[in-house]
């Protein structure tokens, strides 16, 4: 089926895309003393316009003639030129009117994608697979920088145990590990193998840092985080970003501890700089430094620029204070303008690191992606994410994949139909038109194989009519099985969309009831961009996808799924709370001198039990996950027998951990394998789990496999309450298994 999906879109390589051979912009001494004698040339002005970057849309009326301060030397780089004539008319003036002929630097949030869109980031990641991932950002890449965009706010690499806050759909999961091979995945692929190439863009590691702690998950609110848990749990991610040579990072909207993260030398001078030597660049985030006046950190602009700059921001998104106040912060010497120097050296250095001052402009010959028809080879990639993403369940007696006897099939939901949900909260110049749906995908797959009756239910997401419900179950009494998509829309995930209810949304919970009350076997398929709170659907469903928002192949990936075409393997990257009461939730937490009971578990959700035991529990639901992190099922089933740990020889050795992975049932599949540990004891409290290695492994119906784990003594330390990082020898317990919740356990000492 794959091919005749392609067959339908133009074939255009944009990955072959074919290089223009460039001079090699300077490097080493060579790259510095060609920023120092730029430098040399600037003025104070023309400093402070480096570090300023405006959107392309004004916001406000002092930006009214965003093209004159281009033309003035007085913007380093414009956000939200998306398209290849946009960026081409600012660069134009500042290569040719502005008088040190600076190129600009076009960012753009290419997230998951610039015209292919690949599934939301938090989907992605439930892949486990970083290679797929690199590949994917790479070609968003590609995609984008033939349009001239040659900088992404991406990736975003905070870590949330909150599925209140609707940036988790941005997040690769609530694992540190996890999580740094993602984003240095991520990295890779968008910056590729050489700076310079036309098809590279800088990245950049968002957002600098613990934003995805905001107190109850309300977006921009307070963070309050440990030195601890801000070295253990939120900055490794950041750190792997930096060691896979990220060039930009972004400071965020929160306070850390009292202290704005767009000013905060403590982070962005001392962790940063100087403990990670980056010698890149730090933007603000959007209008993150005037925040500083709400904040209450600063009285007006000009004490917003001066903190900010000082804290360590080098370049300030779309609001104006530094370049309307840094020449009197610096008369008044209220700033060194060592601090000007450096923040405009590292921003220049990512100028001619990407080969912009030799080649401003996209070559005219390289295809235009928003022009032209999507690439089938990108559109592959697309698919085989999303195949990798969706998460399976439930799969009650084996009702999936679709046997060849269903004969008709009733497709119900606001999202079976919806192209323009699939995909996801950043869908940059994807169009809706792209996207092919479930409806689509299963009409074309199945042809005159099986009837298709389609009804959406309720038209959207939200909606409260219940009007259409009659119209779905008609088609659902006339159906043999109906695959009912469910969920949140686009447009209830992202940025400022927290929610206090992680119901689905709407009338959706009614049309669920109206459809299992005609008996029916049920599909349910969730779309979302968070872990949603569905307990009695799932209780009646039949089987159960996890869709997250898949972007442009949604379809064809859940189609190959629900036919059998593809076996499921993602696995959950996020623990899913039973209720919101639950919150924060998450595998490695610490185990508290009352851990909770067994008698604590089988509490029916939402009725007070006798309020016995002294434990760490809640007495009207288990303390357990609904769905714990790395859960996820296949059509076939795996065993785990025969674990061998063999201890490291001391803080410099390996420990090595292997176990066998057999194919239990009748069908071929991949199996993601987990390695935990937990540190027995330490000098801080350690988590009860803490995720180790994992890979995916291929396993034929029947064969097994030895798989084994090397992981560095060095990787099972931690950052102690006086910021060292350090290897304690002790006990240590292992588990090897398919889930944060595996029982094949051993143990070593260090
Ligand atoms: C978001 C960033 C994004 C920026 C630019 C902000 O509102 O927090 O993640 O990169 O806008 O669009």
């Amino acid at each position: 089926m794959r091919t005749r999906f392609l067959a339908s879109v133009a074939c255009l390589s944009l990955v072959a895309n074919p290089q223009i051979s460039l001079a090699a912009p300077p490097a080493g001494p060579a790259l510095d003393a060609a920023v120092e004698e730029l430098l040399g040339r600037m003025t104070l002005a023309e400093k402070l316009g480096q570090m300023s970057q405006a959107s392309r849309q004004p916001y406000a009326d002092h930006l009214r003639d965003t093209k004159e301060l281009v033309r003035q030397g007085a913007l380093g780089s414009i956000l939200n030129a998306t398209t290849r004539d946009q960026v081409e008319e600012f660069q134009r003036i500042a290569v040719e009117e502005s008088r040190l002929k600076i190129p600009l630097l076009f960012g753009l949030d290419v997230i998951h994608g610039y015209r292919t869109l690949f599934p939301i980031p938090l989907a992605q990641s439930c892949s486990w697979n970083p290679d797929l991932v690199q590949k994917a950002a790479r070609i968003a890449a590609v995609e984008a920088t033939a349009e001239g965009i040659r900088w992404t706010f991406a990736p975003m690499l905070d870590l949330t145990r909150d599925a209140r806050w609707g940036r988790i759909a941005e997040t690769v999961g609530e694992d540190p590990l996890l999580a740094s091979r993602m984003g240095a995945a991520m990295v890779r692929g968008f910056q590729g193998d050489d700076l310079s190439l036309p098809t590279s863009m800088a990245a950049c590691g968002k957002h600098f840092v613990g934003y995805g702690a905001a107190e109850a998950g309300r977006d921009y609110n307070t963070t309050l985080i440990p030195d601890t848990e801000l070295r253990n749990a939120y900055l490794p991610a950041f750190k792997a970003a930096k060691d896979a040579g990220v060039l930009t990072y972004m400071s965020a909207f929160n306070d850390l501890n009292g202290v704005p993260t767009s000013a905060n030398p403590r982070v962005l001078r001392k962790i940063l700089r100087d403990e990670w030597a980056f010698n890149g660049f730090v933007v603000s985030d959007w209008t993150s430094v005037d925040e500083l006046i709400p904040h209450g950190f600063a009285a007006d602009g000009r004490q917003a620029a001066q903190r900010a700059i000082a804290g360590g921001v080098d370049m300030e998104m779309v609001s104006p204070h530094y370049r309307t106040f840094g020449a009197d912060l610096i008369a008044k010497n209220e700033l060194p303008l060592a601090f000007i120097d450096d923040s405009v050296r590292r921003i220049l250095r990512v100028k001619f690191q990407l080969g912009l001052f030799d080649h401003p402009f996209t070559a005219k010959e390289t295809p235009r992606t928003s022009k032209n028809p999507l690439s089938a080879e990108h559109l592959a990639v697309a698919r085989e994410l999303a195949t990798q993403s969706i998460v399976l369940l439930k799969n009650d007696r084996g009702l999936l994949p679709l046997s060849s006897a269903t004969k008709s099939i009733a497709v119900i939901g606001p999202l079976a139909d919806s192209g323009d949900d699939m995909r996801g909260c950043w869908f940059c110049e994807s169009s809706p038109g792209d996207t092919i749906t479930p409806l689509a995908a299963l009409k074309e797959t199945l042809g005159p194989r099986a009837q298709i009756l389609h009804a959406p239910g309720t038209k959207r997401d939200i909606d409260d009519s219940t009007d259409a419900f009659a119209a779905a179950v008609k088609a659902a009494k006339k159906a043999d099985v109906v695959i009912l998509c469910l969920g949140e829309g686009r447009d209830l995930a992202g940025e400022a969309r927290s929610r206090a209810f992680l119901n689905l949304p709407g009338t959706q919970e009614k049309l669920f009831d109206a459809i299992a009350a005609t008996g029916k076997p049920i599909v349910l398929v969730i779309f979302a961009g968070r872990p949603l709170v569905f307990p009695a659907q799932f209780a009646k469903a039949r089987a159960v996808f996890y869709a997250w928002h898949p972007g442009t192949m949604a379809g064809p990936a859940l189609a190959d799924l629900l036919l059998g075409t593809a076996n499921p393997s993602a696995k959950l990257t996020v623990s899913f709370p039973r209720t919101v009461g639950q919150i924060p939730i998450y595998y490695n937490h610490r185990n508290t001198g009352r851990p909770p009971q067994k008698e604590n578990v089988g509490i029916p959700m939402g009725t007070p039990q006798d309020p016995q035991g002294y434990y760490s529990k809640f007495i009207d639901v288990h303390s357990t996950p609904e769905f714990p992190f790395g859960h996820g099922l296949s059509y076939t089933t795996f065993a785990y027998s025969d674990l061998q740990v063999t201890a490291p020889s001391g803080t410099n050795g390996t420990l090595t951990v292997s176990a066998v992975i057999k194919n239990t049932g009748s069908r071929d599949g991949v199996e993601i394998a987990q390695l935990y540990t937990r540190d027995l004891i330490g000098q801080i409290t350690r988590p009860v789990r803490e995720l180790k290695g994992f890979e995916r492994v291929p396993l034929k119906s029947g064969e097994s496999r030895t798989i084994t784990f090397n992981v560095p003594a060095s990787e099972l330390g931690f950052f102690n309450e006086d910021g060292r990082y350090i290897v304690e020898p002790g006990k240590f317990h292992v588990w090897v298994g398919g889930s944060s919740t595996a029982t094949l356990i051993g143990e070593f000492e260090l």
